[in-house]
């Protein structure tokens, strides 16, 4: 037992701490996008070493860790990649659960012990889970935060109580678990209160059904009793034209409705612990841009609400479970710094794909931690032609070749169609920054060629790297000088 009383014990349940400390194993930067100066970081590999190394430099500073960990399922995930003219599907993760969950909570106790300790004093944890594991880790979390800091149940209509589902033994499993937790009781959340807007149905003259005009705010209200107000607050009201007196001589309380950007009649009202509504609604629903064909990704409006939330502009969010990048790619677009790590080689192609072809410019660096390469150093190797021509140089790819092991077990592809992304550093020095990125577009083509670098432009060498949907790496170095 612990001094707080009450603890969860599991078969093999260690104290945590040994594992929660500093740096063992060092980030070793791979490639830099955009400003140099940019503190966002994606970090490919196990996020204990993810973690663990970023304790010197981070302890305390991050403002918000979201986490969206497997949920101890026992099942594989997949990541859908259009390839040429079919589909490819390779494996993302498995989910580790299952076999009792004493392993799953023996991965999960200093994991959460780090995150506590990266979070700065006004930090927030969002972890999100389902029902399989939400009981076990509302303990954990207490044990690690402490009970006191417990802010949030939030639940999240993950899907439509729909076939499977729906015709089940039981009532359809239809909502994951949000747990909140502060790193220090009772603090602020740094952003603004959450609101979930609602749409008004209209009457036949176009005007929302049971809603009052009002001359001086030029806007649609609707009213509710005025409920246990004082007559302070009422007076408070009234000198914000907040009240409505009816004729026959009782106080209301007026809600104005607002226009949207569509031109709806829409209602903004403050958040409580469900979220169902329609700005939080399952990915399914949402616009098909979004999707990143990622199992088990979720939509962006729900880290939207997240975010918003809990931090500012400029603060420092973190997903170390990133996944396809929904929480790197909506804090970039909230204007929040992010740290993020993902221990699949899908994933961090998905969201280098994700943040580099999104219309909010993002700047970023991506480092390794520990073992990550899944084949064999060299094993993929790229050839290319160096065009000179008269406004300056060009490089077109013209064979890539793979590692015979990672292809036995997935359809065969032309060299072309098995290109994941490609990019070309015209100054080759110690860390790649490429400046020429080129991805799968949503046809599943890559562009073979880059467009021509104007002559001066570029240092003495030249550095292509190509990732394959196999999970390969190629590199070659490309002396200029030497062709001119
Ligand atoms: C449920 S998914 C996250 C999905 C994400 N929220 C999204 O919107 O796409 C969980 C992710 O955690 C990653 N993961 C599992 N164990 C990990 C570990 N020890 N270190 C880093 N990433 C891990 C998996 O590769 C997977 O991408």
């Amino acid at each position: 037992m612990t001094s707080r009383g009450i603890e969860l014990l599991w078969p093999g349940k260690k104290d945590g701490s040994e594992l929660s400390g500093g740096s063992r194993e060092a980030l070793v930067t791979v490639e830099r996008h955009g400003d140099a100066a940019s503190e966002n970081l994606l970090i490919h590999g196990d996020n204990l070493l993810a973690m663990q190394a970023l304790v010197p430099t981070h302890e305390g500073a991050i403002d918000l860790v979201t986490i969206d960990p497997p949920f101890a399922t026992n099942l594989r995930y997949f990541a859908q990649a259009r390839v040429g003219n079919g589909e490819l599907e390779r494996e993302a993760y498995r989910d580790p659960g299952g076999h009792g969950m004493a392993d799953y909570l023996s991965a999960m106790q200093p994991r959460l012990r780090l995150m506590q300790r990266l979070l700065a004093p006004e930090g927030k944890l969002f972890l999100h889970c389902d029902w399989r594991a939400n009981a076990l880790l509302r303990l954990l979390l207490d044990e690690i935060f402490g009970a006191e800091c417990f802010r949030n149940e939030i639940v999240w209509r993950r899907a439509p109580n729909l076939g499977r589902q729906a015709a089940s033994r039981q009532l359809g499993r239809v909502v994951d678990t949000i747990f909140v937790y502060s790193k220090r009781p009772g603090s602020l959340f740094r952003g603004e209160p959450p609101l979930k807007t609602t749409a008004y149905a209209l009457d036949r003259n176009g005007d929302p059904k049971g809603a009052r005009w009002d001359e001086l705010a030029q806007a649609y209200f609707t009213t509710a009793p005025r409920g246990d107000y004082t007559d302070k607050s009422i007076a408070e009201l009234r000198a914000k034209n907040r009240v409505y007196d009816s004729g026959a001589g009782k106080v209301y309380i007026k809600y104005f409705l607002r226009q949207d950007d569509a031109g709806r009649w829409v209602k903004d009202q403050p958040v409580d612990t469900l979220w169902d509504d329609y700005d939080v609604r399952p990915l399914r629903h949402r616009p098909k841009a979004e999707e990143m064909g990622y199992d088990t990704q979720k939509p962006e409006g729900l880290l939207e609400r997240i975010i918003g939330w809990a931090t500012k502009p400029g603060d420092l969010v973190a997903d170390f479970y990133a996944g396809s990048g929904t929480a790197l790619s909506v804090a970039q677009k909230m204007g929040r710094r992010w740290l993020g790590s993902d221990v699949g080689r899908p994933a961090i192609d998905i969201i280098r794909r994700r943040l580099l072809t999104s219309p909010v410019p993002c700047s970023f660096a991506l480092a390794t931690v520990g073992a990550v390469r899944p084949e064999p150093a060299g094993a993929a190797t790229v050839e290319v032609t160096l065009h000179r021509e008269a406004t300056g140089l060009r490089i077109e790819l013209t064979r890539v070749s793979g590692a015979p092991e990672l292809r036995q077990q997935t359809p065969a592809l032309a060299w072309a169609d098995a290109i994941e992304s490609w990019m070309v550093d015209w100054h080759a020095e110690a860390v790649f920054a490429p400046s020429f990125v080129a991805h799968r577009d949503a046809s599943g083509t890559v562009p073979q060629t880059t467009p021509t670098r104007p002559s001066g432009a570029h240092g003495r060498r030249a550095k292509v790297v190509v990732h394959t949907v196999y999970g390969e790496t190629a590199e070659r170095v490309i002396e200029l000088e030497s062709t001119l």
